[in-house]
């Protein structure tokens, strides 16, 4: 991009920001501008660490998953050696993605254009018919940042993401009450959202919409009541968590504010309705109990680490939500369903119910980004202000304009 060009389009959101006024939602030209999309990716995507799955999708050596995210595709793999790598999926002959695949499992990686074979350390080992001068040694895979915090395997796209170590300390406890290290995965499903990403991850922030938009979701987490009755049953939940194991605590790092300079992230536990164990159809367990739990308290865990990765700990499974931009107007929403590395499908949880609530509730939220998305592109929309009970997305509009305040140090 030439630097008038640049210029302009930085105007132009210097101008949007000086516009938007906080406690109200973003002018549409954020969610539709592919210019200020361009900032984005450079200023928030490529910059924050994205979950890539867990460590049991890498048990041995050669176990690999590729994660697209926007126009980057990143590579992870465990090494002969134990460790997981991360590489940037271009191949440094003339830039073909080198693994096509999803996820699976390799000896070496062949780029599908010429043959160019890598190893599982991103090293070129062979390429036919090239000059005398060339140097295989001189044309690796790029490395990609990895970080992995209790199971949980995160990647990024630029060199020095912001550090997660203070997420690391700060939830070890509530991971290990959850047993995060030794989860495994049952199901995963990728949904297409065409829609800005922002619109969804704000949708995720708040439960102001699950009332009016999430009947089956409603009727078994108190995160959307107010007042006295959720104050009822939070505090009957939390004469159960002794006896399950857990210890009452909130870590409010929440909403992507991070302490200085270093990944944001989030833990609090909030009841379900009498009657639900867990987020089951029928409020009976779906799987065995997590980690150190000793029963079934009748509440669930919000966990995020960042802007893009959130999760939701129930005493016996786990679900993570990614979302990832695709292009301006399109994204996509992975969701992982957890549980304890020992459950055997079948015998010990039916993928059918275990993704039961969280599918049906995903698919709804589709439709409400969806028509937001038709919404924010019309000449009437006007910002409106949010409520009380979008304070979690107010703080998440706050963290993404800071980013994108900030330019990339060259
Ligand atoms: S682009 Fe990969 S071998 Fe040519
Ligand atoms: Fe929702």
């Amino acid at each position: 991009m030439d630097v008038a060009r640049r210029l302009d389009i930085e105007a132009r959101l210097n101008a949007e920001m000086a516009r938007h006024r906080p406690g109200y939602a973003l002018s549409s030209a954020f969610y539709t501008d592919p210019d200020i999309y361009e900032l984005e990716l450079e200023r928030i995507v490529y910059r924050n660490w994205i979950l890539a799955g867990h460590v049991s999708e890498f048990q041995r050596a050669g176990d690999f998953k590729t994660l697209p995210v926007a126009r980057e595709s990143a590579l992870i793999v465990r090494g002969e050696d134990g460790e997981l790598r991360g590489f940037a999926n271009v191949c440094r002959h003339r830039g073909s993605r080198v693994c096509l695949e999803s996820a699976g499992s390799t000896r070496r990686f062949v780029c599908p254009y010429h043959g160019w074979s890598y190893d599982l350390r991103g090293r070129l080992t062979a390429a036919r018919e090239m000059p005398s001068e060339f140097e295989l040694r001189d044309h690796a895979l790029s490395t990609l940042p990895v970080d992995v915090v209790h199971g949980l395997v995160f990647v990024a796209f630029s060199t020095s993401p912001p550090p997660l170590a203070s997420a690391r300390r700060e939830l070890e406890q509530p991971m290990r009450w959850f047993g995060f290290e030794s989860l495994k995965l049952a199901e995963s499903r990728a949904y297409s959202i065409p829609a800005n990403w922002k619109l969804a991850v704000e949708n995720y922030q708040e439960c102001y919409h699950c009332a009016t938009a999430h009947p089956e979701y409603a009727s078994r987490h108190t995160l959307m009541l107010g007042g006295s009755k959720r104050d009822r049953v939070q505090r009957d939940m939390l004469d159960k968590l002794k006896s399950a194991g857990l210890e009452p605590l909130t870590v409010d790092r929440i909403d992507t504010r991070a302490p200085h300079g270093e990944t944001g992230y989030g833990y609090s536990r909030t009841a379900l309705f009498d009657g639900y164990l867990t987020g089951s159809r029928d409020g009976q367990p779906l799987a065995p109990l997590l980690g150190e739990l000793r029963e079934f308290d009748g509440g669930a865990s919000d966990f995020s680490f960042g802007g893009f990765n959130f999760l939701l700990a129930y005493s016996d499974h786990v679900v993570a939500y990614v979302f990832t931009p695709v292009e301006h107007d399109a994204c996509s929403l992975t969701v992982y369903w957890y549980v304890r590395d020992d459950a055997e499908e079948g015998r010990d949880y039916d993928p059918t119910e275990l993704t039961w609530l969280w599918h049906n509730t995903t698919l709804e939220d589709l439709k409400i980004i969806e028509s937001n998305w038709q919404g924010v592109r019309s000449r009437h929309y006007r910002p409106g202000p949010l409520s009380k009970m979008e304070t979690a997305q107010r703080n998440y509009l706050d963290w993404l304009l800071t980013q994108l305040a900030e330019p990339v140090r060259a």
